[in-house]
């Protein structure tokens, strides 16, 4: 199995050969992930407010509108970029419409590959085994305002050891090898997920804004085993 990195978006080399797994920890992804779980129809993303607002305006039945801008909730919107948030009362049965700063645009990035999942470290394991017996992965990590980040980072390493763990041939190509031996150092270190994720460029943003809690929501390993999964790609649309 080919496995690249792509510490930012960028289109995929053989994109028709291979499969994408999207990353966003804090929190694009971590959202898709537990708005899939707890019951969410499907989740249309575009990359921008207005795209939000008219994609919201063909619908016959309303769907929720959801999203971020600098970490915060978007004036009119149902919901914010909060996984707490996406409750099954909440979400149970709902078309979310949703536009991130990073997380849809690294999801658009991915839009030729021949299968695309979101990714978090709250689904690790049922991403790694969705994956499994593919011959080529591009781990797309989102980054922040175009700068990679050491929480999508840590993921990609995680992501590639758990493969590696049913897997006996890999074939690290991009930024993986420095990928493995990034999470093998905090492994190394003693340190818990949250901590570190708290000190990532994405955390230190999270933390001053005020959501110090997302970011531990977003380090508990495998709390769920959705893996929202494109479905169509214009507009990108993700279901369970
Ligand atoms: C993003 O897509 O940029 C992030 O999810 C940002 C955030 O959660 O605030």
């Amino acid at each position: 199995m080919h496995i690249t990195v792509q510490k930012l978006p960028k289109s995929i080399d053989n994109a028709a050969e291979t499969v994408a797994v999207v990353v966003d920890v804090l929190r694009a992804t971590s959202v898709m992930a537990t708005a899939v779980q707890n019951g969410a129809e499907q989740i249309i993303t575009c990359l921008e407010v207005d795209e939000a607002w008219q994609i919201a305006q063909g619908m016959a039945l309303p769907p929720l509108l959801c999203g971020e801008r600098h970490c915060k909730p978007i004036v009119g919107f149902d919901l914010g970029n909060s996984p707490s948030e996406y409750s099954p009362a909440a979400v149970a049965g709902r078309t979310i419409v949703m536009t991130t700063t990073n997380g849809t645009r690294a999801l658009f990035a991915a839009r030729d590959a021949k299968a695309i999942y979101a990714g978090a470290f709250i689904n690790l394991t049922a991403v790694s085994e969705r994956v499994l017996g593919e011959r080529s992965i591009t781990i797309i990590c989102a980054g922040t305002d175009g700068v990679a980040t050491d929480e999508d980072f840590l993921f990609a390493g995680a992501l590639i050891a758990k493969i590696a763990s049913f897997e006996r041939e890999i074939m690290p190509g991009g930024d993986a090898m420095e990928a493995i031996d990034n999470w093998r150092a905090f492994l190394d270190e003693g340190s818990t997920l949250a901590h570190r994720l708290a000190r990532s460029r994405g955390g230190k943003n999270l933390v001053d804004a005020g959501y110090r809690s997302d970011v531990d929501f977003c380090s508990v390993v495998d709390a769920v085993s959705a893996v929202p999964t494109a479905s169509s790609r214009t507009p990108m649309t993700l279901r369970g």
